[in-house]
């Protein structure tokens, strides 16, 4: 009988609970992420309102104009026209919408936290509308990346505090991690293998897969836990893929060492093993970019928060210094008495401009460290690398011009463009390419270029006497 009157009264209040009026999303952080996420949930028929404090990005977006550097950003702008708008103010994101994303950036700390000042803030802006506005309810929903525990120790208290409403019953919380990457944004929010959601109840998740499903051109495995475990998820799938990487670049390593072998032959064979999976296994040059360094950081930090010892995060983090340090020390056994190197490019991958823990980046510094005189050329990281190394190196306006400048010359990025110019490139001088992801076919290059693979046993590298 008692059982009985208690699912009369929790289904009583669940079917009471505000019903979403239209679903209608806001995205509040309309950078690398954020904005991609509002595209692609706007070019999917759910109605969406961007939100950022930045006026320049607000007037940029509202003018038809993407504000970031992202492959189908600008299409989709063009595409949506009028359907999609943006705005600085919060309030907006409560009263016309019923489920706010919040993918706001969370810079490292130094210590391998991420710092929450931005979500905060965010979450403050919003819960001060919600504790104004007479709507009944609000699904918040957290995708920036955090240290795991934030959003039950800090944010749901915090809309609380803000709001006045109850959690549970005016508001729920989720927290929808994403896997994607930069250079493929949009293609990857519609066209992701795995989608995680962590949920204050099974209704606030719901909505949150349903707008998923709506989104996906795909049918990727939804996977729905609490929300600890939705944030340990996150850091836990990055950690293995530089666990990956690691491994495939100390696999590319040792095969520069023995005789006949080749990284590729080995990693493509392998990865067909279901355990394995072909996925990152590509050796060539150490992770970088804004997500693999920290969250490598971050799960080492859950782990000591926890008293275990992260060993082998440690060990991880340890391969990569080494694998920036090998290119260096490969690139300058190359160097002649001009002490002269080209890099073609600069960002961490190709179709971005970012450089943050760039092997690119790191490689420019050691030259630099050590007077060598450097030309660069990526167009979409130019101003970035400006930034970072100002008259301290060259900047060249074509591949070609970047060839021409020295006679060694590093390609870093996996790039269909720049192997084909090389392929194409007729030399004035002899000339060494360092090809860092064995792209370039040794058989189309002019007979003055000499060809070092990294990743490959090498004659150039090894010496005659390891022949
Ligand atoms: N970059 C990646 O590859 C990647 C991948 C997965 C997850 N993530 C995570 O996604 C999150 C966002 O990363 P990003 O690279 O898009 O950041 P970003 O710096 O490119 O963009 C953040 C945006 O948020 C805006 N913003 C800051 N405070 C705000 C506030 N109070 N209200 C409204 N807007 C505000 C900023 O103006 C900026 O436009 C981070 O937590 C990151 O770790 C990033």
């Amino acid at each position: 009988m008692d059982d009985e009157i208690l699912f009369v009264i929790h289904s009583y209040k669940f079917t009471t609970d505000y019903e979403f009026m239209n679903d209608a999303v806001s995205v509040v952080g309309l950078g690398k992420l954020g904005l991609g996420l509002a595209l692609c949930f706007a070019s999917s028929g759910v109605e969406t309102l961007g939100v950022d404090v930045k006026e320049d990005v607000v007037d940029a977006i509202n003018n038809g104009k993407t504000p970031i550097v992202e492959p189908e950003y600008q299409e989709l702008i063009d595409e949506l026209g009028e359907k999609f708008r943006a705005t600085n103010n919060h309030a907006e994101a409560i009263e016309k919408t019923d489920i706010t994303f919040i993918l706001v950036a969370t810079p490292s700390i130094g210590d391998g936290r991420f710092s929450n000042r931005y979500v905060k803030s965010a979450l403050k802006s919003l819960s001060e509308a919600f504790g104004k506005s007479k709507k009944p309810y609000h699904l918040f929903v957290i995708s920036s990346t955090v240290v795991p525990g934030s959003t039950e120790k800090t944010f749901i208290p915090l809309i609380e505090q803000y709001s006045g409403r109850k959690y549970k019953k005016d508001f729920d919380v989720c927290f929808d991690p994403d896997f994607v990457a930069l250079g493929s944004v949009a293609k990857d929010f519609r066209n992701p293998d795995l989608v995680i959601i962590g949920e204050s109840r099974p209704e606030a998740g719901d909505k949150v897969e349903a707008l998923h499903k709506k989104m996906c051109h795909n049918q990727p495995k939804i996977a729905r836990m609490s929300l600890i475990s939705a944030e340990v998820a996150k850091v836990s799938l990055n950690a293995y893929i530089t666990m990956k990487i690691s491994f495939a670049n100390t696999i590319a390593n040792l095969c520069e060492r023995i005789p006949g072998t080749d990284v590729d032959a080995i990693t493509s064979a392998i990865g067909v093993d279901k355990r394995i999976s072909p996925y990152y296994l590509r050796g060539g040059l150490a992770f970088g970019g804004t997500c693999f360094p920290r969250d490598t950081k971050a799960f080492m930090t859950i782990s000591q928060q926890y008293n275990l010892s992260p060993i082998l995060m440690e060990s991880v983090e340890r391969v990569n210094v080494v694998q920036n340090k090998h290119l260096a020390e490969t690139v300058k056994s190359f160097m002649t008495k001009e002490k002269k190197i080209s890099v073609l490019g600069v960002a961490f991958k190709d179709k971005t401009p970012v450089v943050e823990a760039s092997p690119a980046v790191s490689l420019i510094q050691e030259l630099v460290i050590d007077d060598v005189d450097v030309t660069i050329y990526d167009p979409l990281a130019m101003e970035s690398a400006q930034t970072l190394f100002d008259d301290e190196i060259s900047y060249s306006a074509s591949i070609e011009d970047c060839l021409n400048s020295s006679p060694v010359c590093v390609l870093t990025l996996m790039s269909k463009d720049y192997k084909e110019a090389i392929e194409r490139f007729v030399p004035k001088e002899k000339l060494t390419v360092i090809d860092c992801w064995r792209q370039i076919d040794a058989d189309k290059l002019h007979k003055n270029i000499n060809l070092l693979a990294i990743g490959r046993f090498n004659d150039l590298q090894n010496g005659d006497d390891q022949k």
